[in-house]
């Protein structure tokens, strides 16, 4: 958090597009057996868009949001996001995450796990955003006005995500970085949640880079839906998903939505075949 005054990570605007150049990955470089994950990525991701990744289990995307996120270095190529690298927003807190668990600090209440990475920020003697929103106002959001005393083994799965969620937005992130964030919940909370996610996201207009297994989830989420291939990882095809928002339950039983999920079955039936 040392580097909070960075300035390239400071002046990187909530709402930054992520420009990902000729990425690849090699695990094992050099190794008996190096595995390609990922072979020349490029991805232009608008300001405030949300795009969905999918594709087969272990075609990379994991992989694909590590890389952005700094949580590992490229064999080759380049990610930046609103002008900066993901190693300075890394380093300022400035890049939202939330993964398919929780990961809450078991002996701090909610409202304390929400707020402890701007304690952190603090505590280094560091300047937190000034667009960060506070606790109450990200307990409000996400929909757990109430429960901001109450420990994490206390919430029900879908609710510990709904902290995470919060926790990810707290030091006003360029970005939101999601990977598989609702497959551990059950179906009928995680289809909440993506409702849920979608009011959020309308208003604090983040640009979010969502992994997901499920083309319906990505359908009515996105902007635009990447489909990856497998082995090694690229793109196969981008998707424009045109449905108009905001999008509702009724919006899944429209006809062109429909179309949409068709599609994308139909295609990925392709790489995988
Ligand atoms: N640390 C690692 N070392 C070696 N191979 C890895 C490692 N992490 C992932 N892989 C391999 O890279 C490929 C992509 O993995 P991953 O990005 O997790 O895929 P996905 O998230 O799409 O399921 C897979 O073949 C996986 O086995
Ligand atoms: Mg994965």
């Amino acid at each position: 958090m040392a580097v909070i005054e960075d300035k390239g990570a400071l002046q990187a605007k909530a709402g930054a597009g992520i420009s990902i150049s000729n990425v690849s990955v090699v695990y094992g470089a050099g190794g008996a057996e190096p595995v390609t994950a990922l072979k020349s990525i490029n991805l232009d991701i608008q300001d405030g868009a949300f795009v969905s990744l999918i594709g087969p289990s272990g075609c990379g995307k994991s992989t694909l949001l590590k890389v952005v996120s700094d949580l590992m270095r490229p064999t080759a190529g380049q990610v930046a996001i609103g002008g900066a690298s993901p190693a300075q927003l890394r380093k300022a807190g400035r890049l939202g995450l939330v993964f398919q668990q929780a990961n809450l600090m078991p002996w701090l209440n909610i409202r304390r796990n929400i707020g402890l990475l701007k304690s952190l920020v603090a505590g280094h003697g560091g300047t937190v955003s000034a667009a960060a929103p506070s606790v109450d106002a990200l307990l409000d959001v996400v929909g757990l006005t109430g429960f901001g005393e109450k420990f994490p083994h206390q919430l029900s799965g879908g609710m510990q995500q709904r902290a995470a969620l919060a926790r990810a937005l707290a030091l006003d992130p360029a970005v939101l970085l999601m990977d598989e964030p609702f497959a551990a919940l059950d179906e009928i909370t995680r289809d909440r949640m993506a409702f849920e996610l979608m009011r959020v996201w309308q208003q604090y207009r983040k640009t979010v880079l969502f992994v997901t297994h499920s083309l319906s989830e990505a359908v009515l989420l996105s902007d635009r839906v990447v489909l990856m291939s497998p082995r090694p990882g690229r793109i196969h095809r981008v998707i424009d998903i045109d449905l108009p928002r905001p999008r509702t339950p009724e919006t899944r039983l429209t006809e062109g939505f429909s179309k949409l999920v068709l599609e994308l079955n139909r295609e990925l039936y392709e790489v995988m075949h």
